[in-house]
């Protein structure tokens, strides 16, 4: 049963609708691209990849858009508090894990993005091979490069770097994962309510 109004900014409560459809938009994005990236390099075959590899960094950028408008949107908020009953370190625990959250996923668009930056691909001779990797939101407002001359070498730094924070992301989704559902099955408290229909 609802006891406090469903709104669109968050009270000390609940979530607000914004946050909540930021949050489960934003939750089915990056699980999309953290599964499609690892099959693209993985399994996907040769002919296929430069295809995918394009189509996961548009994607991207336009995910790199919807975090920005999330953080900035979570700054001008005040948020819930704990539910009652909540030990510190569990407060604390969660503070600094969605904080890791964002700092993950800024950190993968910004590796993502001067990986493609720097791939001399994108200013290939060849037109069709070139424009695969021209992203545009919207399909006209160019997404500028940050390296004016790209090279193979720069790209295999980002890239390394791109693959090795994507782990640190993995095993912190799941382990977020399996918080929400240990609070909402065990403790039954409600964290994971107030994120589904808020307003609890
Ligand atoms: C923001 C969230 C992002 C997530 C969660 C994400 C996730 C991933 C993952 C899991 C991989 C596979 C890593 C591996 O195991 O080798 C990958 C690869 C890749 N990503 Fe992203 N990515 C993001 C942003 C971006 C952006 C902004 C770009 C470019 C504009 C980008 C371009 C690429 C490319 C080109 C590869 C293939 C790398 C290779 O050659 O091995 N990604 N990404
Ligand atoms: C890739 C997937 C996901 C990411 C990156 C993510 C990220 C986040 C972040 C950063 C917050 C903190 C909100 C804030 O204080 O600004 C949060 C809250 C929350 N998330 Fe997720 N989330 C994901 C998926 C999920 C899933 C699948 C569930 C449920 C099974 C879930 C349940 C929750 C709940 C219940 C909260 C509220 C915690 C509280 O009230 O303190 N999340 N999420």
């Amino acid at each position: 049963m609802s006891n406090t109004t469903n709104t669109l900014r968050s009270t000390r409560e609940s979530w607000g609708s914004v946050t909540r459809t930021l949050h489960w938009l934003s939750a089915i994005v990056i699980i999309g691209l953290l599964t499609h990236g690892w099959w693209m390099t993985h399994l996907a075959a040769r002919e296929v990849r430069q295809w995918n590899y394009a189509t996961h960094a548009l994607i991207a950028v336009y995910f790199a858009l919807l975090l920005a408008l999330r953080i900035v949107w979570r700054l001008s908020e005040k948020t819930p508090h704990q539910p009652t009953g909540t030990a510190a370190w569990e407060t604390g625990a969660a503070h600094a894990a969605h904080l890791a959250l964002y700092l993950l996923l800024l950190c993968m668009a910004f590796t993502g993005y001067m990986m493609w930056s720097s791939l001399p691909t994108r200013l290939d001779a060849n037109p069709a091979r070139a424009a695969n990797w021209d992203l545009r939101w919207l399909g006209f407002i160019k997404v500028p490069a940050f390296h004016a001359v790209p090279t193979r070498d720069v790209t295999k730094y980002w890239e390394a770097w791109h693959e090795f924070i994507s782990h640190f992301l993995q095993v912190l989704v799941v382990v977020h994962i399996a918080a929400a559902l240990w609070h909402h099955y065990f403790k039954r408290d409600t964290v994971l309510r107030r994120m589904g229909r808020g307003g609890v």
